[in-house]
């Protein structure tokens, strides 16, 4: 049989996504290390996956032999500045080496400033509960850009501000645990803040610099599109979870469902979008919700569901974000940040990869300006509240013994990478059984 092939454009992207506490281990002066030592956590992130100590040389080996071309990493606020008064030098010139560790590998960096956590000091001051942090902020990014600009263009300043302030402020999953929609809104309003004053500043320290955020899209349906409430709350939901932030960006201002506020300075601070998808949620009225405004998320019965059921496996629903995205911005370039799927026994990934970046290249078709992909994630990493029950990595690893086991899927993502494409004879490989659906006839 001839091979059919999905090929993507010259210079696309391609690579994988890590974050800063996830991977590096002993970060004990940030606000997760002590909720994780305060028992929050399903288990502490320890020595993570040690890179702090020097591994990330063999992980991004590891990458750079699968055919990835990027990596997006994030640097920790609390190592560069672990007093308000006190920058650390040391901690600056690591990064400065994992840095040129990506060019000597010919790999495009993006760096995140802020994934999710903070200093203690932050903490203490009331985090971004407080005006002053998009000030505390600012100076540090200054710092850090000036430092670091020499080996990166693409900065990414916050990660899923959204997710940072529900699971913080509503779901107490995150520190510092609290439940009031009223601050969580106030806390992302600052996120904005701090936002906007980061893109302003990295332009005036690196003119060329090219700046965004991440975002966590979820696309939602209503259970029933024909039943009025249904509807309503799959409007409520869509907006208070997946369009705040990013429709501040676009107007400068901040509409939520219980209030807005005017944000002028955060309008047009993108110089491109930070797409984060994993999942699709179906939305249904629900009168024992009155916490969650009567709406109730879920995945349809029948899903192709991720172990333990935090994520189920929707392609269509990376296309349907991506369709909201060139609406939202038109012609604002996209990269997708992050997606991935928790998968132990690598059963279920290799479709959910393949099926998703038939999705990407659908949307590259139609001239779409799709930029790139990174996969979370290179190796297993510490899962927040999760600890180290969920395992999004390409690569296994053993926690006590710091070993590395390639899964199926990471030869497949190379595959993918080396021939910057999708190929009929790749997916008969990895995931026959969707074979039939992707190539009919
Ligand atoms: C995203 C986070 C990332 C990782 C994945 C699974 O929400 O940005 O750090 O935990 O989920």
């Amino acid at each position: 049989m001839p091979t059919a092939a999905f090929h993507f454009p010259r210079g696309f992207l391609w690579g994988t996504a890590t974050a800063a506490h996830q991977v590096e281990g002993s970060n004990t002066n940030n606000n997760w290390w002590k909720w994780e030592q305060e028992g929050h956590t399903a288990n502490k992130s320890n020595l993570a996956d040690d890179w702090w100590g020097g591994r990330w040389k063999e992980d991004f080996d590891r990458a750079v032999e699968g055919g990835q071309n990027a990596h997006r990493l994030s640097v920790e606020w609390s190592r560069i500045q672990p007093a308000p008064d006190r920058w650390d030098e040391d901690a600056l010139e690591r990064y400065r080496a994992m840095l040129r560790g990506l060019r000597e590998r010919n790999m495009t960096a993006m760096v995140t400033l802020h994934h999710f956590t903070d200093p203690l000091w932050l903490a203490e001051l009331d985090g971004w509960e407080s005006p002053e942090a998009a000030t505390h902020f600012e100076k540090f990014v200054r710092k850090t850009v000036e430092v670091l600009k020499e080996y990166v263009n693409l900065w990414c300043t916050i990660n899923e501000p959204n997710v940072y302030a529900l699971e913080g402020w509503v779901d107490r999953k995150f520190p510092p645990g609290k439940s009031d929609l009223k601050l969580a809104m106030k806390v992302e309003a600052n996120l904005l803040r701090g936002h906007a004053a980061a893109y302003h500043a990295i332009h005036e320290l690196q003119p060329e610099a090219r700046v965004g955020f991440a975002h966590h899209h979820r696309p939602m349906v209503p259970r029933y599109p024909w039943f009025p409430l249904d509807v309503l709350e799959r409007n409520i939901h869509f907006s208070a979870i997946s369009t705040v932030f990013p429709s501040a960006l676009a107007s400068g201002v901040m509409r939520t469902p219980i209030g807005n506020a005017r944000i002028p300075e955060a309008r047009g601070t993108q110089d491109f979008l930070g797409l984060n998808y994993y999942s699709q949620d179906t939305v249904a009225f629900d009168l024992r919700q009155p916490g969650e405004l009567f709406g109730r998320r879920y995945y349809p019965k029948d899903s192709d569901l991720a172990e333990g059921g935090m994520n189920a496996n929707i392609p269509e629903g990376l296309f349907t974000s991506l369709r909201w995205a060139v609406k939202t911005f038109p012609n604002l370039p996209i990269l997708i940040t992050e997606n991935g799927i928790e998968d132990a026994r690598d059963t279920l990934r290799p479709r959910y990869m393949a099926g998703h970046i038939h999705q990407v290249w659908r949307a590259v078709n139609f001239t779409w300006p799709v930029k790139g992909y990174f996969w979370w994630s290179l190796v297993d990493n510490f899962e927040w509240e999760r600890g180290w029950t969920q395992r999004f990595g390409l690569w296994e690893l053993d926690v006590e013994t710091q070993a590395r086991r390639k899964r199926p899927s990471a030869d497949l993502y190379a595959a993918i990478c080396k021939e910057n494409g999708l190929t009929s004879d790749m997916v008969q490989k990895y995931c026959p059984e969707i074979f039939a659906g992707m190539f009919p006839g």
